[in-house]
């Protein structure tokens, strides 16, 4: 078991090899998403994982649906959720994969969305029979079909005056961020940036992302103190 410090709130993780845990950044989307807080009747997530971002909201007394595709990190929440002392009638965990869990009565149910993305590109073949912890990280081309899908569709299960959070990363392209971003949300903003080496499990990516930046014209990836690094983008945004 861990214990991961958000703020002034403890939460108790157990672990598994076939979920996502906690990294730094998963916990400074949690810090954002805490200074944000308001009464959140109801709280969504996309891409679960260990549930350490819904027991956050949890916390507050709030009522949670948390969606994965990752059958392994629904019920690794559940665990979790009660390993923090949470009513259960508050969690409502889903497989589903981007948002085909849910559905019409969903609609403009939400006061707040967040996501911490899976980033990988590409997919593996079997994509739906995905067993260790990083298969469930691949997100299609350019890493951006969880992103994309909070951006594109997240609004619709917001109710006005409703709040997104999210991060992106140069990897994914920055620019194709803020197109996005400016066409579906009329208000949004960066709430921080922060440049993170690269882990040593992009090494087979970072070529491609060398290749796109050189293309595009925008800096995907760039080397700091000898390092390869990345930009992450918290982004935050209002339905109207
Ligand atoms: C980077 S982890 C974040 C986990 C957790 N929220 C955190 O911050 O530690 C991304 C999560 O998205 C899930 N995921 C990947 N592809 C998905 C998809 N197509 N639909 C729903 N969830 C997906 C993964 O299984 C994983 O749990």
């Amino acid at each position: 078991m861990q214990e991961i410090h958000i703020k002034d709130k403890t939460i108790k993780l157990k672990e598994s090899n076939e979920v996502w845990m906690p990294t730094r950044f998963g916990i400074a989307l949690g810090e954002l998403i805490l200074e944000g807080a308001r009464p959140n009747p109801r709280v969504l997530e996309l891409g679960v994982g260990s549930g350490v971002l819904s027991i956050l909201c949890g916390m507050w007394g709030t009522k949670v649906t948390a969606l994965d595709i990752n059958m392994a990190a629904l019920e690794l929440t559940e665990e979790n959720w009660k390993l923090n002392g949470l009513p259960q009638e508050n969690l409502e965990v889903r497989y589903s994969d981007l948002f085909s869990g849910m559905d019409e009565n969903d609609v403009e149910g939400y006061s707040l969305l967040f996501s911490n993305p899976p980033t990988f590109p590409g997919l593996p073949p079997d994509y739906l029979l995905r067993k260790s912890r990083d298969e469930w990280e691949f997100a299609g081309n350019d890493g951006r079909l969880v992103l994309d899908a909070v951006i594109t569709q997240g609004s619709s299960w917001l109710k006005t005056g409703g709040r997104m959070v999210t991060i992106a990363t140069s990897k994914q392209g920055w620019n194709q961020t803020v197109e996005l971003m400016d066409k579906h949300w009329k208000k949004w903003k960066i709430l921080r940036t922060e440049d993170l080496p690269l882990a040593d499990y992009y090494d087979p990516y970072i070529e491609l992302w060398v290749q796109k930046s050189k293309k595009e014209n925008q800096v995907r990836i760039f080397k700091k103190n000898g390092k390869w690094q990345q930009r992450l983008y918290f982004i935050e945004a209002f339905k109207n």
